[in-house]
């Protein structure tokens, strides 16, 4: 099992470019089996991707990686399709239950296996399972397994959400591409992700339109089979190195971005009193002494994103009062707390809320990853913390960051890998 060492208190200069998005590749992956030829740009090379890829050649896609140029080419020429997605790739990678609607649209059933929890909560689909019926799917759950049917093809159907899922609204865009008449999809998740998903369905021929929380898919014929498409940026990886030049930088600029995407997290910045230069397509943030406490909840995009909320939680540490983050969509992320504890820092939780008092002087420990986002937390407080720490199960890292250490290491972090 490899470890990270990083020695804290070095404080950071320089430039992060930031890695294409895991969260908008992810569906746009699943979306490949809708075509025949793809071409995706800005790919991040991280661990949730190569599984993801794995799943597609296990359904009978030709994949080929351009690790250099961050660039995949993705074949799907009919021949010998399996619509199965097997337990042992999607236990691992929950995003693999995006195959569900990809599969049932273009091949009329799929057999999914269930992607079960992971450490941040139940990660139930019945939102998933609630659209696809409401278009005329079958399904039924047997060994683990979902069992899907639309033996006629799928209808449009008006859908509404009872809560917002970002997952269940792209499988249900992804269910839509090949449903005869008009689906209405309500209280739809808004994420920049699912936009990007949308600007590549689109590319493959789907009339789509978006207003406010409801997406609507018409019919449309002139299905295309060939594409190309440029992933956007990670948003959370840049939220990430946002954050950790709040805690640790003389001057950082993280670029390659959008700032009008991350708009909530600049301003929750600012008002910690973080100094933040905008530019168009980057971010510099400066030498930030002060930092105020502030109370804040996780919301659905546009609010602050729950994937966030470890990394937010170490700056406010760092901050003069007491701050309160309520964490309001997943019910057990707060794995980071004991472990930020060991590290010095004074948080209480209660339920959904963490307390976090400040300014608390971190020192270097021995500490456990549990989950993508808690592990990059640790980072975080390594970075900002005395002496050394030590990072174990650094996999979990792994899934969606790229390049880490490469990226600190250029802004002259002390961090290596063991
Ligand atoms: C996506 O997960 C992201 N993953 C998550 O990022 C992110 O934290 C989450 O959206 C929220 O923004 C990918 O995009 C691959 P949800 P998803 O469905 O789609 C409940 C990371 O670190 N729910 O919006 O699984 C669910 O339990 C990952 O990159 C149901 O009850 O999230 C949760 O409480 C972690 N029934 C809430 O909704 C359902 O059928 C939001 O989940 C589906 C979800």
């Amino acid at each position: 099992m490899q470890k990270l060492i990083i020695k804290g208190k070095r404080y950071l200069n320089g430039k992060i470019l930031i890695s294409g998005s895991k969260n908008a590749t992810l569906p746009i992956l699943a979306a490949c089996i809708l075509s025949n030829n793809i071409k995706l740009q800005n790919i991040p090379l991280v661990k949730d991707i190569f599984t993801m890829v794995e799943l597609l050649e296990f359904i009978g896609l030709k994949v080929k990686i351009f690790k250099k140029q961050n660039t995949l080419e993705i074949l799907n020429n009919g021949n010998k399709i399996n619509t199965l997605a097997p337990y042992r790739l999607v236990k691992t990678m929950r995003a693999g239950v995006l195959v569900l609607g990809s599969l049932l649209t273009k091949y009329k059933k799929a057999k999914v296996s269930l992607p079960g929890g992971c450490a941040i909560g139940t990660r139930p689909v019945d939102l998933h399972l609630f659209a696809l019926k409401k278009m005329g799917a079958k399904i039924k759950i047997k060994n683990g397994y979902i069992i899907a049917e639309a033996k006629k093809g799928l209808r449009g159907s008006t859908i509404k959400f009872p809560s917002i899922s970002v997952g269940a609204t792209e499988n249900a865009l992804l269910a839509a591409f090949n449903a005869k008449g008009k689906t209405i999809l309500k209280n739809c998740a808004i994420e920049p992700e699912i936009r990007d998903l949308i600007s590549f369905l689109i590319k493959l021929g789907a009339n789509i339109k978006f207003s406010g929380r409801t997406i609507t898919i018409n019919e449309s014929i002139n299905k295309k089979l060939k594409a190309n498409h440029e992933v956007m940026f990670d948003r959370i990886e840049a939220g990430t190195y946002l954050i950790a030049s709040a805690l640790v930088g003389e001057r950082i600029t993280i670029d390659r971005i959008n700032p009008e995407i991350i708009k909530t997290e600049i301003n929750t910045l600012k008002k910690i009193g973080v100094k933040i230069k905008k530019d168009k397509s980057s971010i510099t943030i400066l030498n930030s002494k002060y930092l105020k406490k502030i109370n804040i909840s996780t919301k659905p995009y546009p609010g602050f994103p729950t994937d966030l909320q470890a990394q937010l939680m170490v700056l406010l540490t760092q901050a003069e009062g007491t701050s309160k983050i309520k964490e309001d969509i997943f019910e057990n992320r707060f794995m980071h707390v004991p472990e930020l504890n060991r590290m010095g820092a004074k948080i209480e939780t209660n339920n959904k809320i963490a307390i976090i008092n400040g300014p608390t002087k971190l020192t270097g420990a021995e500490v456990m990853a549990t989950d993508l986002r808690a592990s990059v937390s640790l980072v975080l407080a390594g970075l900002v913390a005395e002496n050394r720490t030590v990072i174990n199960r650094i996999y979990h890292l792994d899934r969606g960051y790229e390049l880490l250490e490469k990226k600190l290491k250029s802004c002259k972090a002390e961090i290596r890998r063991v």
